[in-house]
């Protein structure tokens, strides 16, 4: 897994001043807005005694642990120590706080410490608030690990086979296409038959032969985005974004959104979002069954083709992100760390101030994406 990176943790609207747990890259926090109704993101480990911060109160806009009462602002410094009231609070009482975002909805966390000229962009999405369309939400979770799930998201070559409602097996080719590779992100432009609509959407469109969908799927890194845009007959289409947050790296949680520009009546909504379940539960029955559960480090441990182009570019540039120390060394956390003993992402504060932190930060995957092992001792 990978930090130094935006993923998203919710739905805007359902943080409150009530504070709300979230696991993300094997790690805790929590979320909650202040009297200003700013958001805040911190790390859900009280340095006093190790409690969860989410299971604690808002308090005067600072999140209060449930044990002994320490209180933290949003920035992570501690305010308030009520065993001691008359004591100065030490500057080591702080807990981490990841800068956060809402955009399109959502509630983006930047979980790392490079300073905002070097972080992935958060990736377009003009549909979500663009008049004439309408959308709908949701989320699934999926017992597969975060790379696999970002990859299916834009593996054309699966429809004919996964998919029903949009691929047929009688044709699964892939023909020669487009790919529009960028710095943070991947995406192509093709072609693809889908058989004839079935059932109620059938009936509403009437008769017709297979269709030709331009399909334009793309990857971000910024918050492992999957953005497929589907072009339609008749001016129809649909743009399906969703962000895979990886909650440890077997388990991942796609926060989704899709914007359709036909049939924007709230009526079909329910039907809408029907199918997009329908469809990430035909992968999962896929995804769930993959050895090796995670990506393999390398290249050469699966074998690649044409119609692969935007995973591969995928694998490409987590490989160079390792190389630059992004990678969470998750096998050496658990080995050496186990139970005994707590670490963090670490924060944009600790760029500064590397010295003042009462918990140590996770250790990371060497260049090559390999656990760096300490010597037998
Ligand atoms: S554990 Fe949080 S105040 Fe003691
Ligand atoms: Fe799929």
């Amino acid at each position: 897994m990978l930090m130094n990176n935006w993923y998203v943790a919710g739905f805007a609207d359902e943080i409150t001043n009530k504070p709300k747990h979230v696991r993300m890259l094997a790690q805790d926090y929590v979320l909650f807005r202040d009297e200003t109704g700013t958001l805040n993101c911190l790390s859900d480990i009280c340095i006093h005694r190790g409690a969860s911060l989410s299971r604690g109160r808002v308090h005067k806009g600072c999140i209060e642990c449930p044990y002994h009462g320490w209180r933290y602002r949003g920035d992570g410094s501690g305010s308030e120590i009520p065993a001691h009231p008359d004591v100065r609070i030490p500057k080591r009482v702080r807990v981490d706080s990841y800068p956060v975002e809402e955009r399109y909805g959502f509630v983006w966390v930047f979980l790392g410490d490079i300073p905002e000229e070097e972080r992935p962009p958060i990736p377009e999405f003009p549909e979500y608030d663009a008049p004439g369309r309408r959308n709908v939400r949701g989320t699934f979770k999926w017992n597969a690990n975060y790379g696999r799930v970002l990859e299916n998201g834009c593996d054309f070559a699966h429809a004919a086979f996964v998919h029903p409602s949009f691929g047929s097996r009688d044709w699964p080719e892939i023909k020669k296409y487009e790919t529009l590779p960028g710095e943070w992100s991947y995406g192509a432009r093709l072609t693809m038959p889908t058989p004839p609509d079935s059932g109620f959407w059938g009936l509403i469109r009437g008769r017709q032969e297979k269709v030709d969908v331009i399909s334009e799927p793309e990857w971000h890194i910024a918050g492992m985005t999957v953005v497929l845009r589907l072009h339609m007959n008749r001016g129809w289409n649909n743009a399906l974004f969703d962000c895979n947050t990886p909650i440890d790296e077997n388990t991942t949680m796609t926060y989704w959104q899709l914007s359709r520009n036909f049939f924007t009546q709230k009526f079909f909504d329910s039907d809408t979002t029907r199918r997009a379940l329908q469809i990430f539960n035909e992968d999962h029955a896929v995804l769930n069954h993959l050895n090796p559960v995670e990506l393999p480090p390398g290249l050469r441990e699966e074998f690649s083709v044409e119609s692969d182009a935007l995973m591969v570019a995928f694998r490409k540039k987590r490989q160079e992100l390792y190389a630059r120390g992004w990678g969470i060394d998750l096998q050496t956390y658990q080995d050496e760390f186990g139970e005994r003993k707590a670490a963090v992402i670490p924060s944009p504060a600790r760029r500064e101030d590397p010295k003042g932190w009462v918990l140590p930060e996770v250790p990371r995957l060497s260049p090559e994406g390999e656990p760096i092992r300490q010597a037998a001792e």
